[in-house]
């Protein structure tokens, strides 16, 4: 009986001839698996009588022999056929390069800006990009019929079909009423990000850009504060020595208001294409806050008073890199992006 099991077995193992890994995988578990024919063969051969085990012995071992020495030549052929079939691959060979990264001259800039402001306990503030009417304008004390609100410098957003009171903001002023409207003075913060205008798209004109806008909100804050936060600043981003001057100019949210010019960064007064040899450039403008726009936010402007600044990053990194087309902080062009280093890195 277990003669007649085993002359079948061995066919089935003769003719199995499969290097295929799933079919040899099964064919290790019928034969050679714990609960395999081999392991049930040699159970069934426990109860044979004396006599026939010193046959059948031999029989066996020579079968389970068998079934192992198939299974390893076939197993063998199989990862031989695997190596075959292989990709080669040259260890010898120079790996590829890959190129490492650089920061955007404006993430420099900005970093710089932030880190210089942050020496002052200065920290940073962030908003939305789409503001209402109140953040941006009405509340910063913009009159009804100011030409800014104009669709010429604001875009708009329609708001199920027709133009609403959202736009995409012009200025991250809007983040400083959005700070004082929700805390307590003092205030001391400045508000980086991208600002969005409706202009014609060229080498001194982009339809966004990014800014740093600044303020600062105590009792007794005066334009002496301001002027000294500001010419501290110019001293660390340009170096010792850089002239400041202000000269009056106008925002509705601030009064007085100024605009900041700074001896020019490239011929250092001397005169250049740059400052259009007049030896100075503007870079922010400033002032005041108006006593309507604390009250608007919530601030009693009888007890506080502060003062607001705004600068373009584009403007800064012109200056210090010598930029000239706008255009070209937006292209991503990895031969222009990898140009820069700051100090600061
Ligand atoms: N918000 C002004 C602008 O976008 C800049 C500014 C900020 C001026 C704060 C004065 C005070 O041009």
């Amino acid at each position: 009986m277990l003669q007649g099991k085993i002359t079948q077995y061995t066919e089935e193992i003769d003719s199995f001839t499969t290097t295929k890994a799933d079919e040899l995988e099964r064919f290790r578990i019928k034969f050679l698996g714990t609960k395999g024919i081999i392991k049930d063969i040699f159970e069934d051969f426990k109860s044979v009588s004396p006599e026939e085990k010193k046959v059948l012995g031999k029989v066996l071992n020579q079968f389970k022999q068998l079934a192992e020495q198939k299974y390893q030549s076939l197993k063998d052929q199989e990862n031989a056929d695997d190596t075959e079939n292989a990709v080669s691959i040259d260890l010898t060979l120079p790996g590829e390069g890959f190129e490492i990264g650089a920061r955007h001259p404006l993430a420099l800039v900005r970093k710089e800006i932030v880190e210089i402001f942050s020496r002052l306990g200065f920290v940073v503030e962030e908003g939305p990009e789409i503001e209402d009417d109140w953040h941006n304008f009405s509340a910063l004390n913009f009159p009804e019929e100011h030409p800014a609100r104009d669709m010429q410098d604001t875009f708009f957003i329609k708001k199920g079909g027709e133009l609403g009171d959202i736009a995409l903001r012009t200025h991250t002023s809007s983040v400083q009423v959005r700070m004082m409207e929700s805390g307590k003075p003092p205030f001391r913060a400045i508000m980086p990000g991208r600002v969005y205008r409706n202009e014609a798209i060229s080498a001194r004109a982009h339809c966004f850009f990014h800014q740093v806008e600044g303020l600062y909100v105590d009792e007794n804050v005066s334009f002496a504060d301001l002027k000294q936060t500001l010419f501290y600043f110019v001293q660390e981003l340009y170096g010792e020595g850089t002239k400041v001057r202000f000269r009056p100019s106008y925002f509705p949210f601030t009064e007085p208001s100024a605009e900041m010019d700074i001896s020019c960064t490239i011929c250092k007064g001397a005169g250049c294409q740059m400052c259009k040899y007049s030896g100075y450039v503007e870079i922010l403008g400033c002032g005041m806050v108006d006593p309507n726009v604390l009250e608007n936010c919530g601030i009693d402007s009888k007890k506080y008073s502060g003062f607001a600044f705004g600068m373009g990053i584009e403007r800064i990194a012109n200056l210090k890199f010598e930029i000239k087309d706008l255009r070209l902080f937006s292209e991503n062009d990895t031969r222009f992006l990898k140009q820069y280093k700051s100090s600061l890195i």
